[in-house]
């Protein structure tokens, strides 16, 4: 099932409930046994040979929902390990009303019943994680991160219910430690942190299940954050003008490739070619045009001593990349320098955001900046870890602070841009695979951009949305060919055709 476009935050979720149980109308306790019934479903259609279960319940809602889940696994005839991290009787609210239900049941003496301690082991097929759901605050506390390392070291599969324990909802950052699960469902509405920052380690396969809560109760609070979809701008993307002529899809020119990385400017001249950019113009070092020519006819390349040289090119460009392989010695900076002087839309990637960090630009409207966490940190001037602290806090503060569009990349990229009302819109891309992780992939996606970015007929709203869901399913296209261990940047320029030409 292809996951919902908007994501959320824990308290939009909490009001989403809140608002379900209202105007649905239906008891909270209700909402929570069609939870409690929907994972058990979810589990039995992916484990259907468990014979016995060992559910960990927290003292909060998220332990209820296991309660419910070992009252139904227990109907069913299956083996239940029940093990409570809180006692029976500190339960409030659904949870209690949860304890009470399963009291209730005629099967509950079959529930083997334990209160966590230090030496409790775990001794079914499938472990079911219902510690800490969405109201986790801070770091794991006491007896819960002893049981969550216990879980991780079972060698069993782990289904988490609602968001692995230990996972911010809000962030996608482990707080101190956190279950690895192996499916995850979650409900109601898809939390945000579930695919981004430490997430995609932890969270396996996600499902989600709106519990039956309509479409207009979802509808009445706006999301946090957009899941970007290559579905979605594949169809956002226009038809190519009949008559049009090249220059209508623009002029894009490539600014890198010092010694030593000709390559990067290479591979994202190359991808500008292959987005459907009308002409790719490439300014690096003189010792390098005859490889670019040889490899990519198409690119006009001029080799460039001084950056006077690139005044007629940057003249000529409709959008500049700037970064790819520049380097940050007196070459780059130079072409850096010379390329601000312009106004022109850019693509910052690379030692462009460097530069960009060191000299200490003023906000732009027109540019997309495409940092990496380490970038970010330069950007913001914090560290690495204050940026993959909070990763939607981090792409918000370098929009306000460098304008225009920025993409922060890592796994679950996030991408901030703001309209004219300075009023900021965040997309978040789970594309792509950890093959990812190697050289030259940046450059494919600034060439990507700038090339979406050259062409008049494109929307500039859904240009960095497009380039990011394209750059990543261009790598899952080339996966299936090549794996992850071997994936190159180079493989995606192949795979970029085979998603565009359906356009
Ligand atoms: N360490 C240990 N315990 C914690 C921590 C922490 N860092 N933070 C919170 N807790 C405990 C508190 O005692 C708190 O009452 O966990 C409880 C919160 O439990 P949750 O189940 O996460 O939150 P709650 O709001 O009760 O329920 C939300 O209910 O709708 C279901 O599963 C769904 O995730 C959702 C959950």
């Amino acid at each position: 099932k292809v996951l919902p476009r908007e994501l959320y935050k824990a308290d939009q979720v909490r009001a989403l409930d809140r608002a379900a149980i209202e105007m649905m109308p239906i008891a909270g306790f209700d909402l929570m046994k069609r939870a409690g019934k929907t994972a058990f479903r979810m589990l039995l259609r992916r484990w259907p040979e468990t014979q016995s279960l060992s559910i960990l319940c927290g003292g909060g809602n998220n332990g209820g929902d296991g309660l419910v889940i070992a009252g139904l696994a227990a109907q069913k005839g299956l083996a239940v390990e029940l093990t409570m991290l809180a006692e029976p009787t500190t339960l409030k609210g659904e949870a209690a009303a949860a304890w009470q239900w399963l009291q209730g049941l005629n099967e509950c003496s079959e529930v083997q019943l334990t209160q966590w301690h230090s030496s409790s082991i775990i001794h079914g097929d499938l472990i079911v994680d219902c510690l800490l759901g969405t109201g986790l605050t801070g770091n794991v506390r006491g007896d819960y991160a002893a049981a969550i390392k216990q879980i991780n070291e079972s060698g069993r599969p782990v289904f988490a219910v609602d968001i692995p324990s230990g996972l911010c909802s809000d962030t996608g950052r482990t707080l101190g430690c956190a279950v690895k699960a192996h499916r995850t469902i979650t409900f109601i509405a898809v939390k945000q942190g579930l695919l981004t920052g430490d997430a995609p380690n932890v969270v396996g396969e996600l499902e989600y299940d709106s519990l039956g809560v309509p479409s207009a109760i979802l509808d009445s609070i706006a999301p946090s954050c957009l899941r970007a979809d290559w579905h979605e701008f594949e169809q956002r993307l226009p038809a190519r003008e009949k008559v049009a002529h090249k220059g209508y899809f623009g002029r894009v020119l490539v600014i890198g490739g010092d010694y030593g990385m000709a390559g990067a400017a290479l591979m994202a001249a190359d991808a500008v070619c292959r987005v459907g950019a009308g002409l790719v113009y490439v300014a690096t070092r003189p010792e390098h045009v005859s490889a670019f020519v040889t490899r990519r006819p198409e690119a006009m390349v001029r080799g460039v001593e001084f950056a006077h040289n690139i005044d007629a090119m940057l003249e000529t460009a409709d959008v500049v990349v700037i970064g790819p392989g520049l380097g940050r010695d007196a070459w780059g900076q130079q072409l850096f320098q010379k390329a601000m002087q312009t106004n022109k839309p850019m693509v910052v990637d690379a030692d462009g955001l460097n530069l960009l960090a060191e000299q200490r630009f003023k906000a732009r409207d027109n540019w997309i900046l495409t940092p990496h966490p380490g970038e970010a940190a330069r950007l913001l001037d914090c560290t690495v870890e204050a940026v993959e602290h909070d990763r939607f806090k981090a792409v918000v503060e370098l929009q306000q602070r460098y304008g225009g569009t920025i993409i922060l990349k890592g796994a679950g990229t996030l991408i901030a841009l703001a309209n004219a009302d300075n009023d900021i819109t965040l997309w978040l891309a789970d594309t792509g695979n950890p093959g990812m992780a190697s050289g030259g992939m940046g450059d494919v996606l600034s060439g990507i951009l700038g090339g979406l970015r050259a062409q008049k007929g494109i929307d500039s709203s859904i240009i960095a949305p497009t380039g990011v869901v394209l750059h990543g399913e261009s790598a899952n296209v080339a996966k299936l060919a090549v794996g992850e261990y071997s994936l190159l940047a180079s493989d995606l320029l192949q795979a970029i055709p085979q998603l565009l030409k359906s356009v």
